[in-house]
């Protein structure tokens, strides 16, 4: 299983159904069980793969979209991460700074996840947004890629090109990748900018 998004809430679903328009299989999981993703398969068809957290969780690249308090259950659920890559979709609001120290909120879920890697990206833009060019027919919207693992993020800007986007790359998670996070309680300038690419 190459691909997963854990959460099928309001961001999870809406990268589920970008998966879906382009047919490519992903396993999705959230808390409650893969029994109650029977409306989102019904919807969006055979290319979505219910599954349990422990199953999706053995995909090579895994799309977290939980709440970020959340990622520690989920880190918790597998004893051992080897490589797999993890996109941090989260964003931090309403996150006390105490709790990330000084400490972006990638850096703090990339600790949770030894032995992963992390790449943040696909958390700029609201779910109704994702995935839609409202104003500017065939052009690709921008999602914004940051890791501290430059073949990571390489292959995190892939799937981003295979899903119809148009990734831009920032580097490092504490350099480029800083305007992509939520900072004492403020968010970072690149947060719901919504960028296309000419041509
Ligand atoms: N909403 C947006 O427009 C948006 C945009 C960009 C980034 N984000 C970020 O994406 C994350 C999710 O936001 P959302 O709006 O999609 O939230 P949401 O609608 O509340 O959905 C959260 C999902 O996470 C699942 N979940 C919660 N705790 C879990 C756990 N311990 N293990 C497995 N799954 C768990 C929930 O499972 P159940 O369904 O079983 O309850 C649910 O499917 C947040 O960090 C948010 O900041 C959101």
């Amino acid at each position: 299983m190459k691909y997963a998004i854990i959460g099928s809430g309001k961001i999870g679903s809406a990268l589920a159904r970008i998966f879906a328009r382009k047919g490519i299989e992903v396993a999705v999981a959230n808390s409650r069980g893969p029994e109650t993703l029977a409306s989102l398969t019904k919807e969006l068809g055979a290319t979505i793969l219910p599954k349990d957290i422990e199953t999706a969780l053995q995909a090579e690249i895994i799309f977290l979209a939980v709440p970020f308090a959340a990622h520690k259950d989920v880190a918790e659920r597998l004893k051992q991460w080897n490589g797999n890559i993890i996109i941090d979709m989260t964003n931090a609001f309403g996150v006390a700074p105490d709790e990330l120290g000084d400490l972006l909120s990638s850096e703090v879920i990339s600790r949770a996840f030894p032995g992963a890697r992390l790449v943040k990206a696909f958390n700029h833009l609201p779910a109704a947004q994702l995935g839609t060019n409202p104003f500017v027919e065939g052009q690709r919207q921008a999602v914004f890629v940051s890791s501290n693992d430059a073949d990571a993020s390489a292959t995190v800007a892939a799937v981003a090109n295979q899903l119809g986007f148009a990734p831009v790359e920032l580097g490092s998670l504490d350099q480029g990748g800083v305007p992509l996070h939520v900072q004492g309680g403020h968010r970072g300038g690149l947060l719901f900018q919504n960028l296309v690419k000419l041509g």
